[in-house]
């Protein structure tokens, strides 16, 4: 069964008030794209066509409005539901019938990856069979994020939520690759005392059971956070800085999907009309005269 995919953009964004009172986070610039163009593009890159976006009852509109229903990517979007944002592992219940017994990778709407050999560590997590990847990266404020805890002979012992005194520097990515006992296992986990169905609640009981890889994501990849009004700035300029030096696209779904054979050349062409004049059309273009 091949493997679907989980774009989970809802929550209320309330660390980013008042920006986002008016809009989604999830939908704020990052530098010349919206924010979700970055992880939908990691989960294409993945190789994923079959891509389940669950959003606020209140924000559905604007993303589809965004988005439509994937085919100018040649993908397929099914739209879900968060009515409250009661936990991230609640998206895996909201999916139930979408994945229908398929393995995912649930990607948030937040998390920007980049990276040289993203692809390959995507497409490796993809081929597990079974059990979960996730992906540990090195920050200098672990206590923010889901952290991961190690031995002596550098085995992961807990996944543990925001710990106060982080037993390492591993901070959990928020990219999960799970096998189809997902949509269970979160059934089977209560709230947790913030009144969260936890994340790490579900990859603990992969852990237990000896089936969860934690991939190091090394220093060559950049995992931007996008939680702060100044992360956010930053995390555009780092696009900025990137594509401006190199003259290429850091999170284009539609050049993913041209390189992936998804769209046409001349589906590609059509998408860089709809772009105009926009520098993110003239990207296509270029794409197109290579
Ligand atoms: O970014 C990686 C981190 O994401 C992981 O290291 C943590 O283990 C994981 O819990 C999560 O931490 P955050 O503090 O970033 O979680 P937050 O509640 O901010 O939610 C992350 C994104 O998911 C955010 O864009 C909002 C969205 N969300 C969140 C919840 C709780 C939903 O769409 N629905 C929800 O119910």
């Amino acid at each position: 069964m091949s493997r679907k995919g989980i774009l989970l953009a809802g929550g209320t964004g309330s660390r980013l008030w008042p920006i986002t009172l008016g809009t989604s986070k999830q939908l704020l610039p990052i530098y010349d794209k919206p924010m979700v163009y970055y992880p939908i593009s990691v989960l294409m890159l993945a190789g994923i066509r079959e891509i389940a976006i669950i959003t606020t009852p209140e924000d559905q509109p604007q993303f589809q409005r965004l988005l439509g229903d994937g085919s100018q990517w040649g993908v397929s979007f099914t739209w879900i539901i968060q009515e409250r944002p009661e936990g991230l592992a609640q998206a895996y219940l909201l999916t139930r019938d979408f994945l229908d017994g398929a393995p995912s990778a649930m990607v948030l709407g937040d998390n920007i990856f980049f990276g040289h050999g993203l692809p390959e560590i995507l497409l490796r997590a993809n081929a597990q069979p079974s059990g979960g990847t996730v992906f540990g990266y090195h920050v200098s404020d672990p206590e923010r994020y889901g952290v991961a805890a190690f031995d002596a002979s550098g085995k992961v012992t807990q996944i543990i939520e925001k710990p106060k005194v982080p037993p390492s520097n591993f901070a959990i990515t928020g990219l999960y690759f799970l096998d189809g006992r997902a949509p269970d296992i979160a059934a089977g986990i209560g709230p947790s005392p913030r009144g969260e169905l936890e994340i790490v609640d579900v990859l603990e009981h992969y852990r237990a059971e000896g089936s969860l890889q934690v991939e190091r994501m090394g220093r060559g990849f950049a995992w931007l956070d996008t939680g702060t009004p100044g992360s956010l700035l930053d995390a555009g300029n780092f696009v900025r800085t990137l594509q401006d030096r190199q003259g290429m696209q850091v999170g284009s779904p539609d050049e993913i999907a041209f390189r992936q054979g998804w769209i046409t050349r001349d589906g590609l062409a059509e998408r860089a009309k709809v772009f105009g004049k926009s520098s993110y059309g003239a990207h296509l273009d270029g794409v197109l005269k290579e």
